[in-house]
């Protein structure tokens, strides 16, 4: 009997297995309709097996076979990925527009964050009134200068822990840096934004809300069978709904309770008249619209989705920045020694180095620029969709179709870049290539209307928290790795990191 159910199990996967293969779809497109070249997919599952661990490197790989611009089917969602620096400029210069909008993850719908997410938001008045108070009030050069001694405090209090725990270190052991590069710029946001240390060991609530958010970058970042396939998203089949539901709410409760504490301080100053440094929950609470189309006030709940916006979109991505620019830089002892030697240049004998030094830092400048040239963080950028049909390059896009611009692919464009695989800082220097926007060669931070509102502060951090790294400690590698054994996988989360962590031993530096 048992005999009997093996082989009608065995013929039934045989039946399956081979009408799956004679369905399998050759996409062919032409005429007025022709859509972008696309591999050859599965039926229900299009290509996703094509995918792998690593998205970003084997959509990279479509290239060769397909060209610049190629399509997929992600579960039931079309999707289209942009995979050269020509191809992008096409896309930012003349359909931008069309593009505008964001695809929305089912993890992303968790107590309605898209509806008051600034990187989710519909391009239209709500998100203008937020990018506006981002880059007009909050993430502009005169409000960041004023908050330059809070992020001193928050390296220096980094640089502390790196040698303390250096110290406790077996020998030959190294510290696991990005872990307290992930503290550090967790902590500099909280006081950039609500005047709080969240790195504060005594704080329960800052410790809570630290873990609710580590949960939330973790769910948000895994892939999801809901967004692949909509309809099974009741069914909520990987969990990662319900989990994000219950770490959102956990940080949205403990949000809450800050920017409530802040409303009711700020009617006794008020009464007080007290003078105190404005930071950016002050600016949000100050926001005052027309009323006609734009909202009067922001709303507590607005208020309180932004500020978990801001840890989300700006902790990871710069200490997984910074991890990588360190590790390649452990690999390259004669450009690491070059990096220290510039910085030793500009700052004065036994003083720290400073933001205001920057600009006089070339090679560090460029160090961060081919960090984020061949480790974007964010390798396919936000994803967006079509607003409706329309024609890319020549190529049908329907209404919907999401857009993945693989930044990772153009960072290693063989027609822009020369030894594109190799971390050479050097072919920055001279160049007026950088990642503001204008040069979609590089794009780690984005370009268009949807770019990055954050630049301004990241550029501060990345080169402060790097340059301190690099100029307050040498840096060895683990005893038993080499710079030739050193493992430089990547893996995919919310952001793409280092598979391994950076395990770096630090010696205070000889100046
Ligand atoms: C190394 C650091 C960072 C990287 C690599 C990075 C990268 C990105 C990318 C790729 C996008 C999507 C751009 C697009 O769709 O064209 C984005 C959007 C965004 N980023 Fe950043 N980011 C960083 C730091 C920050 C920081 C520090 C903040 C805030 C203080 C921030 C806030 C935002 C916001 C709010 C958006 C959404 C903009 C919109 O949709 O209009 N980012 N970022």
């Amino acid at each position: 009997m048992a005999m009997e159910f093996n082989w009608t199990l065995g013929l039934i996967t045989f039946a399956v297995v081979f009408l799956l293969i004679l369905l399998r779809r050759k996409p062919a497109a032409t005429g007025g309709n022709r859509q972008p070249p696309a591999p050859p997919g599965w039926p229900l599952f299009g290509n996703l097996f094509n995918l792998g661990a690593m998205p970003h490197r084997t959509v990279a790989g479509l290239a060769t076979e397909y060209g610049p611009v190629v399509r997929l089917k992600l579960g039931s969602v079309n999707t289209v990925a942009i995979l050269s620096a020509k191809a992008a400029t096409e896309l930012f210069k003349n359909h931008d527009l069309v593009f505008v909008e964001r695809t929305i993850t089912e993890t992303s719908r968790s107590h309605d964050y898209d509806r008051s997410s600034l990187a989710l938001a519909p391009y239209g008045m709500y998100w203008r009134v937020l990018r506006k108070i981002c880059t007009v009030e909050m993430l502009v050069a005169k409000r960041i200068n004023e908050s330059t001694a809070v992020r001193r405090r928050c390296v220096d209090n980094m640089l502390g822990w790196i040698e303390k725990e250096a110290g406790l270190a077996k020998i030959g052991s190294g510290v696991h840096v990005a872990k307290f590069v992930f503290l550090t710029t967790f902590n500099l946001l909280g006081n950039l934004m609500l005047s709080r240390d969240l790195a504060d060991p005594d704080s329960k609530l800052a410790s809570e809300f630290f873990t609710a958010m580590l949960g939330m970058m973790e769910w948000g970042g895994h892939p999801n069978v809901s967004d692949l396939y909509p309809w099974l998203k009741r069914f909520d089949l990987l969990g990662l709904r319900g989990k994000m539901d219950r770490d959102m709410g956990n940080a949205l409760e403990i949000a809450t309770g800050w920017v409530q504490e802040r409303v009711a301080e700020r009617r006794k100053e008020a009464a007080r008249d007290d003078e105190r440094r404005k930071d950016f929950l002050d600016v949000l609470l100050d926001y005052e619209g027309t009323g006609k189309e734009e909202p009067e006030k922001m709303s507590e709940k607005d208020i309180t989705i932004f500020i978990l916006e801001i840890f989300l979109a700006g902790s990871e991505t710069t200490s997984s920045t910074v991890e990588w620019a360190l590790s390649e830089l452990l690999r390259c002892p004669e450009k690491m020694a070059r990096a220290k030697n510039e910085l030793a240049s500009v700052t004065g004998p036994n003083q720290k180095f400073e933001e205001s030094f920057i600009d006089n830092l070339p090679y560090l400048q460029a160090i961060i620029k081919e960090t984020l040239r061949l480790h974007p963080p964010i390798p396919f950028l936000v994803p967006r969709k079509a607003g409706h049909d329309t024609n890319f390059m020549g190529y049908h896009i329907p209404k919907n179709t999401q857009l993945f611009v693989n930044a990772w692919a153009i960072g290693r464009d063989p027609e822009c870049w020369e030894n594109a695989n190799s971390f050479e800082p050097e072919r920055f220097l001279g160049s007026k290539v950088d990642y503001k926007g204008q040069h979609f060669e590089l794009i780690p931070f984005g370009a268009g209307r949807r770019m990055c509102v954050g630049v301004p502060l990241a550029h501060r951090v990345l080169h402060l928290v790097l340059g301190s790294l690099l100029h307050e400690f040498d840096w060895e590698l683990e005893s038993g790795v080499s710079a030739e054994s050193m493992d430089m996988k990547d893996k995919m989360g919310i952001t793409v990191r280092k598979l391994e962590p950076l395990k770096a031993i630090p010696s205070k530096s000889k100046r």
